[in-house]
């Protein structure tokens, strides 16, 4: 039986809506499936509101990699770095986007829509989908991200349960 293919998701603000939509088509032309999150047009829209729902289906696993486009990749990135196991990379060269993968196995993928061409954005996403993650030494530093996470949860209920501590 044929594997059903890889669903990425997409979404954007008005200024990475045009970008959007051309590395959408690029997706399936590909061979992925694409969950668009929005917008579907380019009226003023705020990053976060569309960031959160991508950010989150990336954290609780429903889905494995995501893309999100704003005009610097900055709002963007920092709403869905938030989210645990999310590691949100923005990348306005497809070195550095294979170095996001190969290091820090980046799980979004962040554009620069102001700032990158169409042809360089789908050069970018290219790097970045098929760019494996090198482990080793780099799992070791992937990993301390969450750690820290729960090092200061651990620290915390630590205090709350003997101030002396
Ligand atoms: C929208 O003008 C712009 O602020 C937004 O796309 C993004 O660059 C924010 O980080």
């Amino acid at each position: 039986m044929a594997q059903s293919p890889e669903t990425i998701l997409i979404a954007s603000d008005h200024a990475g809506f045009e970008l959007k939509e051309k590395l959408e088509a690029e997706l399936l032309s590909l061979g992925y499936a694409v969950l668009d999150l929005g917008p579907d047009s380019d009226a003023s829209a705020d990053y976060a509101d569309y960031a959160h729902p991508l950010a989150e289906r990336v954290s609780n696993g429903e889905a494995n990699r995501g893309v999100l486009l704003c005009g610097t990749g900055l709002g963007m990135s920092y709403t869905a770095n938030r989210y645990p196991h999310v590691r949100a990379a923005i990348a306005w060269t497809p070195e550095i986007a294979a170095l996001a993968r190969e290091h820090n196995d980046a799980n979004v993928l962040v554009l620069p829509a102001r700032f990158v061409g169409d042809d360089e954005g789908r050069a970018i996403l290219k790097a970045w989908l098929d760019t494996p993650f090198a482990g080793g030494r780099h799992a070791r530093r992937v990993a301390k991200i969450e750690r820290d996470e729960h090092r200061e949860e651990d620290s915390r209920s630590h205090s709350m349960n003997d101030p002396h501590d």
